[in-house]
């Protein structure tokens, strides 16, 4: 009786309470004021822990909010070169296999969704939107002879503080699923936070004469989102399949292959093989690529061979309608001719 019912449980869970329901806050959340405590029942999905989150912390739902739409574009963009590209977080915060269950574009999706929490709070401290932060203090590290610590860093800590209460609440909460799940989406979470920490630069601002750069002012700050999207993706395609078994007194994640090794925090984890997405299936919520675009000259992932998966590909023209011999007149406006380009595109059979 007790299986069955983790198992319903589990089910269930896969489909209903995934831990990043939140992103469907993308959808609606901006429709929403965030003023007052009961808007955080809006999405059903939220745990306990995030609903209290909420509560106390109304004003970081915003930056919440534009981290779900953020994540969404994010992830579209890093993998519009590949098979899975994507598509189907659009229908969050409900999804389908190929993000419910423990695949390697889950551990993609969920380290990405964590880390862009914490950018945009650790940016929102920054700019003056949170009254529960501000720009960070100066870093311990000693200035250079040329520059001085100034300005307004983005506030990494706090980010990462919030950031982490938010995303990692349901992993610990024992009924989002099986402990193999929590663990991993809790692992992938802290590289996708790792990596944000790791793209922390520095930037600096000149002044002096007429921009003579004899003083410089330097302060820590953030790479845009796309940089660490770009560093993840390369995590996910050398991501470690792994299994939950016993190390020592602890069931711990442990690489599948034969090195007996605890994970790496660098390296993103799954648990379960994906299909090649080559071809449509709805039990593994993959989408297929035909009628997908690919690039008769590239030799990567949108080629037409790999994307296509050998399947071939139907040439088609497309006309494209371009501002053109553009001429500036005094003073001041530009006029453009319109001229009409012809291209060849490549769509898979
Ligand atoms: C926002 O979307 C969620 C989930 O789709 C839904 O439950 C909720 O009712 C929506 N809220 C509004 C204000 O539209
Ligand atoms: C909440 O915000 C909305 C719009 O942002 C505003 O119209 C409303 O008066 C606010 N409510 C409270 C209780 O502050
Ligand atoms: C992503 O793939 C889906 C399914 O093949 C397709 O409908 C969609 O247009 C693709 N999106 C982009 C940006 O290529
Ligand atoms: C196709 O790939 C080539 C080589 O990678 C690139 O130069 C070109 O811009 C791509 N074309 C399109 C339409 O993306
Ligand atoms: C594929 O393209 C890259 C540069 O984009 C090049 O370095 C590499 O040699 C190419 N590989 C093949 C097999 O053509």
């Amino acid at each position: 009786m007790k299986t069955i019912n983790l198992l319903l449980l589990t089910l269930l869970c896969i489909y209903r309470c995934s831990a990043i329901h939140w992103l469907g806050l993308a959808v609606n959340g901006s429709s929403v004021g965030w003023n007052q405590t009961h808007h955080c029942k809006l999405l059903d999905g939220l745990v306990p822990d995030q609903l209290q989150l909420c509560r106390r912390n109304l004003e970081l739902m915003h930056s919440i909010v534009h981290a779900a739409k953020l994540t969404k574009l994010t992830c579209q963009h890093a993998f519009k070169d590949m098979r899975w590209n994507c598509s189907s977080i659009e229908s969050a915060p409900h999804f389908t296999p190929d993000l419910a269950k423990g695949t390697r574009e889950s551990a993609f999706v969920f380290s990405l969704a964590a880390a862009v929490v914490s950018h945009s709070i650790a940016r929102a401290c920054a700019s003056g939107e949170l009254p529960s932060c501000s720009c960070a203090p100066a870093p311990a590290e000693q200035a250079g002879p040329d520059f001085r610590w100034g300005g307004c860093g983005d506030n990494l800590r706090y980010g990462l503080q919030m950031g982490s209460a938010f995303s990692d609440a349901p992993m610990k909460n024992s009924r989002f699923g099986p402990q193999a799940f929590r663990l991993m989406h809790l692992h992938n979470n802290a590289v996708g936070r790792q990596s944000l920490v790791d793209s922390m630069e520095t930037k600096c601002k000149c002044h002096g004469v007429s921009g003579s750069c004899s003083v410089k002012t330097c302060w820590k700050g953030l790479h845009d989102i796309n940089h660490i999207a770009a560093d993840l993706k390369s995590k996910y395609l050398a991501a470690t399949k792994v299994i939950h078994r016993h190390m020592g007194a602890r069931k711990q994640l442990v690489p599948k292959e034969l090195d007996v090794r605890p994970v790496r925090e660098t390296e993103l984890v799954y648990l379960l093989s994906s299909p090649d997405y080559c071809a449509h299936s709805e039990k593994h919520g993959s989408m297929g690529t035909h009628d997908r675009q690919c690039n008769k000259t590239s030799n990567g992932s949108d080629s037409c061979h790999l994307m296509c998966c050998g399947r071939g590909y139907n040439a088609y023209m497309e006309k494209t309608v371009e501002r053109c011999h553009c001429r500036y007149h005094w003073c001041c406006y530009v006029t453009c001719k319109k001229c009409e380009r012809t291209l060849e595109r490549y769509v898979c059979k």
